[in-house]
């Protein structure tokens, strides 16, 4: 059965001329570092996300954890967004492979403060751990976009105290998209950079880790430490090549989409949502139901041929993507109203 599936933008699978650049990818053994697809992306990554070097990684949460890994030692704390993905939803890795801690900062109206970020770097003082690392991400796993401006403010305090930052981006593609700016205009204030190819972007695997020369070289050894040294990658990295060089271009759709789907769900009796509030492809709403209604509703909605992700922190979140069209956002909606209707 082809679901309409709006659980995540991971969810989204290669394009067709993906799966043929695979089939044909010249490879080589990539821990020998001489398979060219692979490296034909790692150079070409560089260059569109404006770093000196970057590398092809298996994950996200790969990217993030080898920023810590390169960046602190044990005992050093890591200042990060108490909701970002490092700290909800890596494992505790920080703490198993770095073994740091991790200072949580909470943002206010959805977003990060720069005054509160430089407020919790630690004085020189033998009492207090050492600040190591500022992370910041963009865009926000609650779906907001943080602003250029903030993000030069985060940069620039954290420079002022001789700490390097490390962005997320996982979804660095879409915040560009929702701020209408090349994406060099953000990753200009990190020094080292998760980018995501297998969500919206729809590479089946893969993200890049980039940064300085010497701190991709760094990175390398810790990606071979954790189990990541892969070998014929390149057919991988074919399918990333098309993710990185085509895909970004579409990612308005799929927020265009989401705004749509948030005016819909505006409209149904029950359902809570700022269109205001949409910047990429997530819809947030909440539902006026009795919870046992709320915990059954991803079951009803397979009824419609439809799956969505379940009742969490009292909200219901909704992911357009490749997989998604407006007719479908249309279907979703007429879905719920008719499941809410009688409930
Ligand atoms: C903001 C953010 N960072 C990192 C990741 C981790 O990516 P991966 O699932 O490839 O490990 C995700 C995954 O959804 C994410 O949303």
């Amino acid at each position: 059965m082809d679901w309409i599936d709006l659980r995540s933008d991971t969810v989204t699978k290669p394009t067709d001329e993906m799966r043929a650049a695979m089939a044909s990818a010249e490879v080589g053994d990539d821990v020998y570092q001489d398979d060219p697809t692979t490296n034909r992306l790692e150079a070409r990554a560089a260059e569109v996300l404006g770093f000196e070097a970057a590398l092809f990684i298996t994950s996200g949460t790969m990217g993030n954890q080898l920023s810590l890994m390169c960046n602190t030692r044990r005992g050093d704390e890591v200042i990060a967004g108490a909701q970002c993905h490092i700290v909800m939803h890596e494992v505790g890795a920080a703490a198993v492979l770095s073994g740091a801690n991790i200072r949580q900062i909470p943002y206010e109206n959805g977003l990060p403060v720069p005054a509160r970020i430089a407020a919790a770097i630690r004085p020189d003082d033998i009492h207090e751990p050492r600040t190591t690392l500022i992370c910041m991400e963009n865009a926000l796993a609650n779906g907001r976009v943080v602003p250029i401006e903030t993000m030069r403010e985060i940069y620039e305090i954290a420079h002022a105290h001789d700490i390097p930052v490390h962005l997320d981006g996982a979804r660095i593609f879409n915040a560009a998209a929702s701020l209408g700016v090349d994406v060099k205009e953000l990753t200009r204030y990190t020094d080292t950079l998760t980018c995501c190819l297998s969500k919206g972007l729809c590479a089946p695997v893969g993200a890049i880790f980039a940064g300085t020369r010497e701190t991709v070289e760094r990175a390398r050894r810790y990606r071979k430490m954790l189990g990541g040294g892969m070998r014929q990658n390149g057919i991988l990295a074919a399918a990333g090549l098309i993710a990185l060089e085509k895909m970004p271009e579409r990612l308005h759709v799929d927020h265009e989409n989401a705004r749509y789907l948030a005016t819909l769900l505006q409209e149904i009796p029950g359902i809570s949502v700022n269109p205001e509030e949409v910047e990429i492809n997530m819809v947030f709403c909440t539902i006026d139901r009795p919870l046992p209604v709320l915990e059954s509703l991803p079951e009803r909605m397979k009824e419609y041929g439809m799956l969505i992700g379940g009742y969490e922190e009292g909200q219901f979140r909704f992911v357009t993507n490749h997989g998604v069209t407006r007719a479908n956002v249309e279907q979703l909606a007429k879905a719920l109203r008719e499941v809410l209707a009688e409930a």
